[in-house]
């Protein structure tokens, strides 16, 4: 029997050896382009889309994919805020990866905080080059510091343990808070008046673009550090120029960047980068930008294969879709969306 075809955007070398570690079902074709409104046309003979982050997923897309017959697409992440659900509502199945390891991410998280604190990034640098002077490295004990963690779901609870391992006490910020809380619940304004370190953990919303704006930062603790795993866009990246400039925050570590998706997963070093602010950030001595990397482990990339394979079969085996979301659930209307009676959105 001929296997189902999926077109695979945006593939990178360690997706390819993950899935194919994986698949049996499926013949996968390998597309380096991402998915936007023009490479649509390339999914012709596939009934299932798998796509990523920076995927542009918008309603022109969505439907070019469903007039070349695509009925499903499996985003191979947790965040979908690059989808047009209403778009695809009716019309193509989207499902995606809820977990793979929150531990993956909020171990990175710690990383950037560690390292923008200790200045590790500089001191590579002087050791590599032999210089051992260690004036200007200064940082400060993560011990009994406050740690406000905005978003506790998987990835936010994870960061908060870690944070209580260093022995820091930790505020956090959720609008539906988890009943088995072993730490505090503070509102935003809260955490901006007494947090040393902010991490953001939660989705991006059409609430919340861009919260952490000039308004938030003129709440901040003075000498705060920002850590966002999160989405870009969580952040006004002119405010937080600002805010680098004039010492509100002492240093920032950042993995999502708003405009990320023209550059981050590519190589740019030979050419000139058309994104001043971008590049402003990164010319910063107190900010650590990586490229939307906090996800990367094996035991990540390898529960991101199995559970993107997984949603397909149940997909194309009529089972129940768990891990299918619509513009219904998106919007927590979940009581009138199918999936609570018939096991998928539509
Ligand atoms: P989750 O769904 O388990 O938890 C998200 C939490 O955020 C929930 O408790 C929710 O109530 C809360 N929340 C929703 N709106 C909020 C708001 N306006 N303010 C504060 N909290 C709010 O999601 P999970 O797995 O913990 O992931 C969190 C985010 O991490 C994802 O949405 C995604 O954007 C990002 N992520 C980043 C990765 C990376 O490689 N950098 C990889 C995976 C996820």
């Amino acid at each position: 029997m001929e296997k189902i075809k999926i077109a695979f955007y945006d593939t990178k070398p360690y997706d390819k050896a993950s899935f194919d570690a994986v698949n049996e079902n499926y013949e996968i074709e390998y597309i380096e382009s991402k998915l936007n409104s023009r490479t649509a046309v390339l999914a012709e003979g596939c009934e299932a889309v798998c796509a990523f982050v920076n995927d542009n997923i918008d309603k022109k897309t969505i439907d070019r994919l469903y007039d070349k017959g695509v009925k499903i697409i499996a985003m191979r992440c947790a965040g979908y805020s690059n989808v047009d659900f209403k778009a695809a509502y009716g019309k193509i199945n989207i499902v995606r990866v809820p977990a793979y390891s929150p531990h993956a991410v909020a171990e990175h998280a710690m990383a950037l905080l560690l390292a923008i604190n200790r200045k590790v990034h500089k001191a590579f640098i002087r050791t590599k080059d032999f210089n051992f002077n260690i004036a200007g490295l200064t940082g400060i004990d993560l011990y009994g510091k406050t740690a406000g963690v905005i978003g506790t779901g998987k990835i936010g609870r994870a960061f908060i343990n870690i944070c209580k391992g260093l022995g820091m006490k930790v505020i956090a910020y959720d609008p539906f808070p988890a009943k088995d809380a072993d730490f505090e619940y503070a509102d935003l304004d809260t955490i901006y008046r007494t947090a040393d370190v902010i991490s953001l953990h939660c989705p991006l919303t059409d609430d919340n673009n861009r919260m952490i704006n000039a308004d938030a930062f003129s709440k901040m603790k003075k000498g705060v550090f920002l850590v966002n795993t999160s989405r870009g866009a969580l952040i006004d990246s002119h405010a937080l120029l600002d805010a680098l400039n004039n010492g509100i925050v002492r240093g920032a570590g950042l993995d999502v960047y708003e405009e990320e998706g023209d550059f981050f997963f590519e190589d740019f070093s030979n050419t000139i980068i058309h994104d001043d602010v971008l590049a402003l950030l990164i010319s910063k001595p107190n900010v650590i930008l990586t490229s939307h990397q906090a996800f990367l482990t094996e035991e990540a990339l390898s529960g991101i294969a199995t559970t993107t394979l997984d949603n397909l079969d149940k997909f194309f085996n009529n089972g129940e879709l768990v891990n299918e979301i619509c513009y219904q659930c998106d919007a927590g209307r979940i009581a009138e969306c199918r999936k609570s009676r018939k096991g998928r959105c539509f």
